[in-house]
């Protein structure tokens, strides 16, 4: 029980077990957030794209993605930024033992997971909303974000130090979904004309992190958000939902719509990093998760990112091909992903601020 008490600052998971009735006040979610909260359910919401990636690897092995497939995929990323994939090729054992392991981690006595504890002025590690301004609301949630690959860059107290069990499985789910990966960077370039050695240049052994995130049960749901909304600083990203709770929601022409995982399937969505080396013809989706009042839910993201010395841009090849000028600025990786980390997640503003505005910032 004393431990209860001495990490509930540390673990909201310890939080909410004392928690009976009242949110505390630095986990209310700000008068924007629950403004756009919606839960009216007499009108049928429509569901996000479904893609099936038998046909994508029949094609692949063949002669390359045929037109209609390419006119769907590019109106799937375009209009919506977000599918589930199903068929895709991941070991379903594999993905079983993933999401068991991920169960078992947050089982785990709270002193085990402080061992991956976030410090102060870092970015990785188990813990909650990093902090950038003073009055800044706290998601309902715990998180454990990571790089993962260069493997150089693995910080040696997280991947490393992980239960053997969860790490041994945690790297061969990475490398699936790696592969997986880069056959979707393939077929989602070739359908706007990216040279597929642009993407295979920028995205192969790129950067890679994960989010894992433990959303418990919350006694007034309403009034805390697990996720602000935002949009992944990403090229894609695939997300796992790891315990059939549903939660996450997408805002598709102004309207927040869940997301109803199919079994077996990943959520893919398009991140800021792709929306700008499509020069504006992907959407990178805004996003969100929501609790609820009685079960705990749990997600596994995985972000896959260009080499942190390749340019992010509007992709030459599709530049050149089109003709286009170029809606967005250039930066190398590594330095996006600072500014990215040194900014509070707040929608797609982050993006906005890649965007070519007038000629001046042109030259
Ligand atoms: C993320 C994310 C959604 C979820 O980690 O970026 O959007 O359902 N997660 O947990
Ligand atoms: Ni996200």
């Amino acid at each position: 029980m004393a431990s209860l008490l001495q990490h509930s600052h540390e673990s909201l998971q310890e939080l909410a077990k004392q928690l009976k009735l009242v949110v505390p006040d630095r986990y209310v979610s700000e008068p924007q957030d629950q403004s756009i909260f919606v839960s009216n359910n007499s009108l049928p919401l429509p569901s996000i794209p479904v893609i099936d990636m038998k046909y994508m690897f029949k094609m692949l092995q063949g002669s390359g993605i045929d037109i209609e497939q390419r006119n769907n995929l590019r109106s799937i990323c375009h209009e919506w930024g977000i599918f589930q994939l199903v068929n895709h090729g991941v070991d379903k054992l594999l993905v079983e033992n993933m999401k068991k392991e991920m169960v078992d981690f947050f089982n785990m006595p709270v002193e085990e997971k402080l061992r991956y504890k976030l410090k102060a002025g870092e970015y990785e590690g188990y813990g909650q909303t990093i902090l950038n301004t003073q009055d800044q609301k706290v998601d309902w949630a715990d998180r454990f974000y990571m790089i993962t690959n260069p493997v150089h860059r693995r910080r040696s107290h997280l991947l490393p130090q992980l239960p053997p069990t969860l790490r041994d499985t945690m790297e061969n789910y990475l490398q699936e979904l790696q592969k997986l990966a880069m056959t979707l960077f393939t077929i989602i370039g070739q359908a706007i004309d990216i040279d597929t050695k642009e993407m295979t240049d920028v995205f192969e052994d790129g950067l890679q992190s994960v989010r894992m995130t433990y959303y418990p049960p919350c006694p007034q749901p309403d009034r805390v958000v697990g996720l602000v909304p935002h949009s992944d600083a990403t090229g894609i990203t695939i997300l796992l939902q790891v315990n059939d709770v549903q939660g996450l929601q997408v805002k598709k022409d102004g309207v927040w719509i869940p997301v109803d995982f199919l079994p077996d399937a990943f959520v893919v969505n398009i991140g800021d990093v792709l929306e700008i080396m499509s020069n504006g013809i992907y959407n990178s989706i805004e996003h969100r998760a929501t609790v609820n009042a009685t079960s705990e839910r749990i997600s596994l993201a995985t972000f896959f990112n260009p080499k942190l010395e390749a340019d992010v841009g509007p992709a030459k090849s599709l530049l050149m091909n089109t003709g286009n000028q170029p809606l967005y600025r250039t930066l190398v990786m590594e330095q996006y992903l600072k500014d990215f980390f040194s900014y509070k997640l707040n929608g797609k503003t982050y993006l906005e601020k890649m965007k070519i505005r007038d000629e001046a910032h042109e030259t």
